[in-house]
């Protein structure tokens, strides 16, 4: 089929790549000339593993280009995906101008073109969205949806730094159309992909993405607080969640206690869920609950630190990991901001290190000083918080920790074998409690 791929973020550069991978020609559209230039030179404006090679196959097979001409490519395609963005707004909302636009110059295009077109929404939207603000600006050239046009909304489950396998072996596929041939078109699309394929309407398929991250979400937040009852009773909440998560109804995923969840999604589409909720008047106690346990975990972090060092006042205490996992250069919603501000507020002398993240976080707060390596930072701390799961952390042994001044090491994440460490090193981590 001939698709084309509105928006080349990482969700609609993974997703062109992927339907090229599978057969489809495809046209990816960006208002930016220097990504459009670079994605059509076969060099990926974002990284994602495996992409680099990908995209390279399919601009030299002719599959896939980039233009930022949206009204050609909507024009000459079948089908067009809109992935743009949908950033949170200051209540919580989302943003919905990126798409907004995107829709009137589809519109436009439509009112172009001869022959059936299938729009289908990528980004995430909450639910209502696609029926009630994308159609009618997709309506507004004269074209009717369901006459003229079709009409979808295809959630993306793609996690940061896996996005490419995610796209290409996922779970399920989600298919919401407004009818039987906008619903038979996307199916079409998607025809080799082996994977359970859900067919629903468009609003399910809108929800169905924010309750999949809310419920993610959700077993963070209370594997958080679970964590808390661990402290206190003097057990690991890690060990409590192996035998928990082998009840085959609950799995052992996302129970991984720690400074809390991160990055562009689940913070962002837990508040969108919330206040949508909110304006009908429905009470939300549990995704609030959610949300302001994320919010103490970085807070309980430092505090966890302050009960075996004391006053942080002048105290070197060395961050590693500053994005909001390993693996990227996103810092969006990292936890490591509210635990450097708070190290910060308690006077902590504070030096980050992050294998890729440390350009993006400077801009989020000064007062830090950064090391060009981990065994830089480590000389002469007085402690050390790892905030996210790196795999050169993984790698640490006792050795590698001998430069530090005091040797108390917080592993955020689990990624040290704490088994492996030498005696003199005072390991902590969070939902870990001492026997009494
Ligand atoms: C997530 C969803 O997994 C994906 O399906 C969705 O489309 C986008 O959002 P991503 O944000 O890339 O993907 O990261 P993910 O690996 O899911 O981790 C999110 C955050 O939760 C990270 O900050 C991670 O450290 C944290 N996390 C994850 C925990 O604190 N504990 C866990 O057990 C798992």
């Amino acid at each position: 089929m001939k698709i084309s791929v509105i928006g080349t973020g990482y969700v609609g550069l993974v997703s062109g790549v992927g339907f090229a991978k599978h057969g489809h020609e495809v046209t990816c559209v960006d208002i930016d000339e220097d990504i459009v230039q670079s994605i059509n030179e076969a060099i990926p404006p974002i990284y994602e593993e495996g992409l680099e090679e990908l995209l390279e196959k399919v601009i030299d097979s002719g599959r896939l280009k980039a233009t930022t001409d949206l009204k050609e490519a909507v024009k000459k395609t079948d089908i067009t995906f809109i992935c743009v963005g949908t950033p949170s707004e200051e209540d919580g909302g989302i943003d919905t101008s990126a798409i907004e636009s995107a829709a009137e110059d589809v519109s436009q295009a439509l009112n172009e073109k001869t022959g059936y077109h299938v729009v289908v929404v990528k980004s995430t939207v909450t639910p209502g969205t696609t029926d009630r603000l994308v159609k009618p600006i997709l309506e507004s050239g004269g074209k009717k949806v369901g006459d003229d046009f079709g009409l979808g909304m295809n959630p993306e489950f793609l996690r940061e730094g896996v996005a490419l396998n995610d796209f290409l072996d996922p779970d399920r596929i989600v298919i919401g159309g407004w009818d039987e041939k906008s619903r038979k078109t996307i199916e079409d699309v998607y025809e080799s992909f082996e994977a359970p394929k859900l067919v629903t309407d468009i609003r399910t398929a809108e929800m169905i993405k924010y309750t999949s991250n809310a419920l993610l979400a959700t077993k963070i937040s209370f594997a958080n607080e679970m964590s808390r009852i661990c402290e206190e009773v003097g057990i690991d909440v890690y060990d409590v969640m192996d035998g928990v998560g082998l009840d085959h109804r609950i799995k052992r995923d996302f129970l991984n206690a720690g400074p809390g969840f991160g990055g562009s999604c689940f913070p962002k589409d837990v508040k969108a869920i919330k206040n949508l909720a909110q304006k009908m008047g429905i009470e939300t106690k549990l995704l609030e609950a959610i949300l302001s346990i994320n919010d103490e975990q970085p807070i309980h972090t430092v505090e966890l630190l302050e009960e075996e060092l004391g006053n942080l006042k002048g105290k070197k205490v060395t961050v590693l990991g500053l994005t909001f996992k390993g693996g990227t250069d996103d810092i969006r919603e990292t936890r490591a901001l509210p635990i450097v501000k708070s190290l910060l507020e308690k006077g902590a002398d504070v030096t980050g290190y992050d294998p890729k993240g440390m350009e993006n976080f400077a801009e989020l707060i000064d007062g830090i000083n950064y090391a060009e390596s981990i065994e830089e930072a480590l000389i002469d701390a007085e402690a050390c918080i790892i905030q996210n799961d790196w795999e050169e952390f993984s790698e640490l042994e006792g050795e590698d920790f001998e430069v530090m001044k005091d040797k108390i090491v917080l592993d955020g994440r689990r990624v040290l074998d704490e088994g492996a460490l030498d005696e003199d090193i005072k390991y902590l981590s969070i939902g870990k409690g001492q026997l009494d």
